[in-house]
C-alpha cells in the first residue's frame, strides 16, 4: 500500500446515498466504539475543550458540524456532565441517514439538527466553541475553504477539527483492530480509505494555511488537531 500522498479520489461506501442502509445504519452506531478507541478526544477535552469551557463560568454552548451518527458530540456531552460544566451541545449534518442515528443519542442538552454550516452561519447562531471529527479528509478544496470560514464564523472561541493522520502503522493497526468489530457494516473499508484519504501534519498545515491562522497538533497517536480561533 502506497500511502505517501493523500489518495483523494477515494471514495468512502458510506459516501453513496445508494449504499446499503442497514450496513450504515450499523457503521454509524459502531463508530461511538471506533471513535472511542481511536478519535483522542478524551486528551483534547481535558487539554483544550474543557479549559475554555470553563473559563467562561457560565453556561457553554458548543456546535459540532458534521455530526454524523452523534457519538462524539454525545460522548463529549457526557464528559462535560461528569466534570461538572452546563453546555448545550448541536451536531448538525444534512445527511438524513446520519441525523437518524443522531438522534437516537439526543436528550436534554444534546441536540441534532439537519442542516449545514454555511445554513447555519447564515441564521445568525453563534457558539463559544466549535469543532469537528473526520469531517476534513472528506473535503475537496472549494468544501475545504468554506468548512473553515464557516466554523471560525460561528465560534466566539476556540475551534478544533479533528482527523486521523495517514501512516502505515495506523493503517496496519487499523486493518487488524477492526476485524472484530466491522461485520455488518462499512468500518473496515471506509476506515482504511479515511486513513488513505488523510493528511499527514506537514500536508494539513500547509493546506489550511491558504485559509487562514491555523496550529496544527499531534494530540494522539496517529491524529491531528488543527486549532483555531474564531472571529465571531
Ligand atoms: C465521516 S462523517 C464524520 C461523522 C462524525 N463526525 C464522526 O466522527 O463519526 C463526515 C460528515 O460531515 C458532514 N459534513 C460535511 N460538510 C459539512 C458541512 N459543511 N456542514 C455540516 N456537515 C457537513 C457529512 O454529511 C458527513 O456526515
Amino acid at each position: 500500500m502506497d500511502l505517501r500522498h493523500r489518495d483523494v479520489d477515494l471514495r468512502e461506501l458510506m459516501d453513496d446515498p445508494d449504499c446499503d442502509p442497514v450496513a450504515l445504519a450499523a457503521t454509524l452506531r459502531r463508530f461511538d466504539v471506533v471513535n472511542r478507541a481511536v478519535s483522542g478526544w478524551g486528551t483534547v477535552w481535558r487539554r483544550h475543550l474543557r479549559p475554555a469551557l470553563a473559563r467562561l463560568d457560565r453556561p457553554a454552548r458548543v456546535l459540532d458540524i458534521g455530526s454524523g451518527g452523534g457519538d462524539v458530540t454525545a460522548r463529549l456531552a457526557g464528559l462535560a456532565e461528569r466534570d461538572g460544566l452546563r453546555v448545550e451541545w448541536l451536531g448538525i449534518d444534512p445527511d438524513p441517514r446520519a441525523l437518524a442515528v443522531a438522534r437516537e443519542r439526543a436528550r436534554p442538552g444534546v441536540e441534532f439538527r439537519s442542516t449545514d454550516s454555511t445554513a447555519l452561519r447564515a441564521t445568525g447562531e453563534r457558539f463559544d466553541a466549535v469543532i469537528s471529527n473526520h469531517v476534513l479528509h472528506h473535503l475537496g478544496e472549494p468544501e475545504l475553504r468554506s468548512f473553515l470560514d464557516d466554523s471560525l464564523a460561528l465560534s466566539t472561541g476556540l475551534v478544533l477539527h479533528a482527523d486521523i493522520e495517514r501512516g502505515r502503522t495506523a493503517y496496519a493497526l487499523y486493518a487488524a483492530g477492526i476485524l472484530p468489530l466491522q461485520r455488518g457494516t462499512f468500518l473496515r473499508t471506509d476506515g482504511l480509505r479515511s486513513i488513505r484519504r488523510s493528511y499527514r501534519a506537514p500536508e494539513l498545515r500547509l493546506s489550511l494555511a491558504r485559509h487562514g491562522t491555523w496550529h496544527v497538533l499531534r494530540p494522539a497517536p496517529f491524529r491531528l488537531l488543527a486549532v483555531g480561533s474564531g472571529r465571531a
